[in-house]
């Protein structure tokens, strides 16, 4: 049997996450400190994959390559492959075909997060050996993903190996009117009849090449195309409230460590202080993440919340957000909530009079003062 292949996609443009992805990639927006990104490759090391490549933009494919590296700190090869211009989940993979060759593959989509990994559904796709397995979710937007109809009832999605036996019938990228709630997972699984299927269709009204239509060509001629209802969570980062919300679910399976150092300071809960950090008469509730190097003085860190490395907060509440690298909240009067800061941002109360609101704010951010 070939090994399998790992294809993960972290080109493409981000234009939801902007302001923050005006600056960096969106597959580096870190979630619980960690850049999405990675936790895709660990779900790749772990299943055994050796080989893995990553696509990537001109734009933010520099960061990207930095970030990662060869691989080895994942214990894995990596190879970056330029997609030149974002056109589509199936131009990706054609891109991909002199690196992928004959090899079957998992594909991965950089912004999307899967609870468990993928190391049984590896098992499956290896034993069953079909043409493709997809992965398929209940979701309350449908018109926001792709959209698998199967035959028979939805019924009893517990039932893991069952899913399989079910047939996929028609595959539907963002459909105007669903017609069921079942999305794609961004994780799929490929034999090489997946680069012809690419070949074979026309661009989407979205004007990229679907890797959705490609399946669904697959299906047409005839192929086995297995679907697996996913039992775990699983969330596509590229939007505030999904990163928040993702945020939220890595952060409650943290384990409890304090490696900085805590002076006059309460701790709650699961909370992790990474080296070289430093509390002052702080209270942190978890489950909270702080980063190395992170000063928080006179403050309140309420739960989901991970805070950057180097980040400063003092005189301030913060909860149920994300500060990336560099950032600082200073003697605010009301509690920081639900947001996302870039990375070096600074929010604080100015002295100057008159009392007023000042800003500086990049392209595209949203700010809410009540
Ligand atoms: O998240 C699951 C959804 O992902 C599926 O339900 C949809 O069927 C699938 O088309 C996809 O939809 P999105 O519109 O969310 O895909 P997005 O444009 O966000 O791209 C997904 C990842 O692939 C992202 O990390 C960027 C990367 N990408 C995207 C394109 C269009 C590339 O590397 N190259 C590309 O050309």
């Amino acid at each position: 049997m070939q090994p399998l292949k790992g294809l993960i996609l972290s080109g493409g443009k981000g234009t939801r996450l902007r302001p923050i992805t005006h600056t960096s990639a969106k597959q580096l927006v870190p979630v619980a400190n960690k850049p999405v990104l990675f936790y895709g490759i660990e779900a790749m090391a772990q299943a055994g994959i050796e080989q893995v490549g990553i696509i990537i933009a001109p734009e933010t494919g520099d960061e990207i390559r930095e970030a990662a590296g060869d691989g080895s700190r994942f214990g894995i090869d990596i190879e970056y492959i330029v997609q030149d211009e974002p056109l589509g989940l199936a131009h990706a993979v054609l891109t991909a075909e002199p690196f992928l060759g004959e090899s079957p593959f998992v594909m991965y989509l950089g912004d999307n997060l899967l609870q468990g990994g993928i190391v049984e559904l590896v098992a499956s796709f290896r034993e069953r050996e079909p043409e493709a397995l997809i992965l398929l979710t209940p979701v309350h937007d449908p018109q926001s993903y792709g959209i698998a109809e199967l035959d028979g009832p939805i019924g009893d999605s517990a039932g893991g190996g069952q899913d399989a036996l079910r047939q996929v019938v028609r595959l539907v990228e963002k459909p105007s009117e669903p017609k069921s709630d079942l999305a794609l997972v961004g994780v799929y699984m490929f034999t090489a009849s997946i680069h012809d299927a690419a070949r074979a269709i026309e661009p989407s009204g979205r004007g990229e090449l679907e890797i959705t239509d490609a399946i669904q060509h697959l299906v047409d001629e005839g192929m086995r195309v297995e679907p697996h209802i996913v039992q775990g969570w699983w969330k596509d980062t590229g939007r505030l409230q999904d990163m928040l919300e993702a945020n939220r679910l890595i952060l409650d399976n943290l384990d409890a460590r304090i490696d900085g150092e805590l002076i006059d300071s309460q701790v709650e809960g699961r909370v992790v202080v990474q080296a070289g950090a430093r509390l002052e008469r702080a209270t942190v509730r978890g489950p909270v993440i702080i980063g190395a190097g992170a000063k928080l003085s006179d403050c309140y860190v309420g739960p989901y919340t991970a805070i950057g490395e180097g980040c400063t907060v003092t005189g301030a509440e913060v909860e149920h957000s994300i500060l990336l690298a560099g950032s600082s909240v200073c003697d605010l009067d009301g509690r920081m909530e639900s947001s996302l800061l870039g990375r070096n941002v600074t929010v604080r109360r100015g002295e100057r009079q008159p009392r007023a609101y000042r800003f500086m704010v990049g392209d595209n951010s949203d700010i809410s003062i009540l």
